[in-house]
């Protein structure tokens, strides 16, 4: 197995974190990506290079990247996930907070990040099966991971004549730091470690689409195709 140039965004807790303790721990470089610099201090031993940055930042993004040199794989894994409570009185702060991290952040990560990826390299976009359905309480965060599916789509195809992979991950639910906030039932809840091998099985196939698990994933693309009235009826009725 040869040694990658890995760059993992969201390195620094849950899925990103298991990403980055299962690939140091096969040899690979390494270049670890968070805010928390705590946390990124306590990798830098098994870390081909720590960036601290706050992706919302587009200056803080240029400067990191300066640092950085080529790589083979570039993992777009970072988010944050804020529930709408009150959709009446609708929290645009929220919204733009929640589609500023996971969506607008990609554009400037791209900008700075993708010209750095090989030929034959791969980008992988870490987005969420809860974009298979609408959900309650999740119009923010549905909207700004749909937002990252049709890029992750469009991109693959226009990165063919540079080639570049996409891959583009529909994970269900992983128990992270991220989830231990949710005050409702997580069906078919994975660890961070055992969402992390699946990606990384993913990304080794170079899969242009993964989801898992797929107990969950299935059963949530069988509903969809279902008449939405059906489905509408079936999510109000999982939600209370
Ligand atoms: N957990 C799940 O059930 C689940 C399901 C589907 C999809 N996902 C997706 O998987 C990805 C990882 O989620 P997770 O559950 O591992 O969450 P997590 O434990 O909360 O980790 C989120 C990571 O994103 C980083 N991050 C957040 N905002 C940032 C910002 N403004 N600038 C730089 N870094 C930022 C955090 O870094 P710092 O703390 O260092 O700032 C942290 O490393 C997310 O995109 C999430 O939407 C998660």
């Amino acid at each position: 197995m040869s040694t990658k140039s890995i760059l993992i965004t969201g390195a620094t807790s849950g899925l990103g974190l298991s990403l980055f303790d299962d690939y140091a721990a096969q040899g690979h470089q390494v270049i670890a990506c968070g805010r928390n610099q705590q946390q990124l201090a306590a990798m830098q031993s098994k870390a081909s290079q720590v960036c601290q940055f706050d992706m919302t930042d587009k200056l803080q993004i240029e400067g990191a990247a300066a640092n950085v040199e080529s790589l083979d794989i570039l993992i777009l894994n970072a988010g944050n996930c804020r529930y709408i409570d009150d959709a009446k009185n609708f929290d645009g702060e929220l919204f733009a907070d929640v589609i500023q991290t996971n969506l607008i952040s990609l554009g400037w990560l791209l900008h700075y990040f993708l010209p750095k990826v090989k030929k034959g390299g791969q980008v992988v976009f870490v987005s969420s099966s809860a974009t298979l359905l609408p959900f309650t309480r999740s119009e923010a965060y549905g909207a700004s991971k749909a937002g990252m599916d049709y890029l992750a789509n469009s991109l693959r195809l226009d990165l063919v004549k540079e080639k570049i992979d996409v891959t583009l991950i529909h994970p269900g639910f992983i128990k992270t730091p991220l989830t231990d906030k949710n005050d409702f039932p997580m069906p078919f809840l994975l660890t961070s470690e055992e969402a992390s091998q699946r990606l990384i099985q993913a990304i080794e196939q170079r899969k242009r689409y993964a989801h898992f698990p797929k107990r969950l994933t299935l059963l949530l693309k069988f509903i969809s195709f279902l008449p939405s009235f059906v489905w509408q009826k079936l999510i109000l009725k999982g939600s209370h």
